[in-house]
């Protein structure tokens, strides 16, 4: 092997090894369901592993031994027991392994759970709408969710296929129109985990993210309950005059401020959105200087997004910004 070819080789098993190793790994379970798939995962790539090197001791033993033993001129072949074992019954008890690992896998997640945290997730092009019945909160793109309490996600889809992913919580779970599909879980480990639309849904499917922050029963509680209320007035004189541009303006048409004369659905609920991580699912980070960026132009960050540029004076943007940041 030539030297270029070594190091792009060892380049592409250690850029492997890291991608298991990042903080949005299946491999990094945080929940009941992606310890199983991580136990199955791990199964499987012992039993590839065995496989692997099986097949390459005897491919060496056959260079090695080829060249030293010839058989003679017309001496019958004695392989039947070779192919028997290695072609046959290696493979059979491989195969069944593998399925036995599977099933019971599969057995082990999803099961209803009567005293489950509901939680309707729906995706969007492309963005992801949350609805927490129970509170009647709605937000969009971060999840906020309780450790150690069974949930159950509720996902749909009225537009085209997505796939709900978090990585570190769970295996994909299709977002189909005209089927609601369950999503089963308990979260173990409190932290902030990324996840992913799964399936190329359009132009967009790659800023198609979902934060879920798994927060102690407490903390959730604590959020749930500050979040069921409609937002307060806004503190600043300056966000209270941006509330005034909000409702002048097509934003209003759009999207919802709870509380507000602003009922629009086509976009995101922005009731919380100053408390979002980021802006556009993934797109930009939410601060002042990126919402600026966003309202001026969000075809220039999400071609394709529904949001048009607004036209806006400087002064009305700078009075926006503020009212869209307090809303926490
Ligand atoms: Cu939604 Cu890809």
């Amino acid at each position: 092997m030539s030297r270029t070819r070594r190091v792009l080789l060892l380049a592409v098993i250690v850029g492997t090894l890291a991608a298991c190793g990042s903080d949005s790994s299946i491999l990094d379970a945080r929940g009941n369901e992606a310890r199983h798939i991580a136990g199955a995962w791990w199964v499987m790539f012992g039993l590839a592993i065995a496989v692997y090197v099986g097949v390459a001791g005897f491919i060496i033993t056959a260079v090695v031994r080829g060249r030293r033993r010839r058989r003679p001129e017309g001496a019958p072949a004695s392989d039947g027991a070779f192919i028997w074992i290695g072609g046959i019954v290696i493979p059979v008890v491989v195969l069944a392994l593998v399925g036995i690992v599977t099933v019971r896998t599969t057995a082990a997640l999803r099961k209803p759970e009567t005293r489950a945290l509901r939680v309707d997730v729906h995706g969007e092009d492309w963005w992801w709408a949350i609805h927490y019945p129970a509170s009647g909160i709605t937000t969009a793109n971060d999840l906020h969710l309780p450790v150690g309490r069974p949930i159950e996600l509720r996902l749909t889809s009225d537009n085209v296929i997505h796939s709900f992913w978090v990585p570190q919580i769970g295996g994909k779970v299709d977002v189909i129109p005209g089927q609601p599909n369950y999503f089963r879980f308990t979260i173990e480990r409190a932290g902030r985990y990324r996840g992913q639309c799964a399936e190329f849904c359009g132009i967009q499917h790659a800023n198609m993210a979902i934060y879920l922050f798994a927060d102690p029963p407490g903390l959730f509680d604590r959020w749930e309950a500050a979040h069921a209320q409609p937002p307060s007035e806004p503190s600043s004189e300056l966000a209270a005059q941006g509330a005034v541009v909000f409702q002048r303006i097509a934003c209003a048409g759009c999207h919802t401020v709870r509380g507000t004369q602003a009922v629009g659905t086509k976009g995101p609920d922005l009731t919380m959105v100053g408390s979002r991580h980021t802006l556009g699912a993934g797109t930009l980070e939410n601060n002042a200087r990126e919402m600026r960026r966003w309202i001026t132009d969000p075809q220039r960050y999400k071609p394709g997004a529904l949001m048009p540029a607004i036209p806006l004076s400087a002064d009305d943007r700078t009075k926006l910004v503020a009212y869209l940041l307090s809303l926490r």
